[in-house]
């Protein structure tokens, strides 16, 4: 099982949207017993929320069905998943500082989008917070490269 998690702040925007979309291309291409996916968010002020409506509308309109409440990141998720990969270059350096020199080998954390980057998708290295900025359009389109090139990766890398 290749085990795949989300990273934002609040875990009630961004990562819950990247965890829905991903999780329907992974039922999509018949991987959901090969490829795990989750979400999680760095701060606690959410923890037990369902995601953002913001979040929850678009997911809608895209017929993606979520229902994932808001959890905080671990330092023990390190050792849980083989990607975790962060929203922004902020919520990457907060992984960095909880999870200190704990990193196992195998796994890999980086950006999100860096897939998307690599295969030239998309020039932006992050994802823009809603939160804050209200553009949900915006995100999702990122978010929806970001997941193609993800799986594509995945797919290549892992033989599946
Ligand atoms: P997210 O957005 O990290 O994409 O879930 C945010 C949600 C809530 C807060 C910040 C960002 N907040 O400060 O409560």
């Amino acid at each position: 099982m290749i085990r795949v998690v989300f990273v934002c702040l609040g875990n009630i925007c961004r990562s819950p949207m990247a965890d829905g979309v991903m999780q329907d291309l992974v039922n999509q291409a018949g991987l959901s017993d090969k490829i795990e996916v989750d979400s999680a968010g760095t701060g606690g002020w959410h923890v037990g929320d369902s995601a953002h409506h913001g979040t929850r509308k678009i997911l809608k309109k895209h017929n993606i069905p979520y229902d994932g409440r808001a959890r905080q990141f671990r330092r023990d998720d390190i050792s849980r998943f083989d990607y975790v990969l962060a929203m922004d270059k902020s919520n990457l350096h907060n992984i960095h500082r909880l999870i200190g020199e704990s990193k196992p080998e195998n796994t890999v954390i980086t950006l999100f989008l860096h897939y998307a980057n690599q295969v030239g998708i998309t020039d932006i290295e992050e994802v823009p917070d809603p939160y804050y900025t209200g553009d949900f359009d915006h995100v999702y389109k990122l978010v929806e490269s970001g997941c193609i090139a993800l799986l594509a990766h995945i797919r290549d890398t892992h033989k599946l």
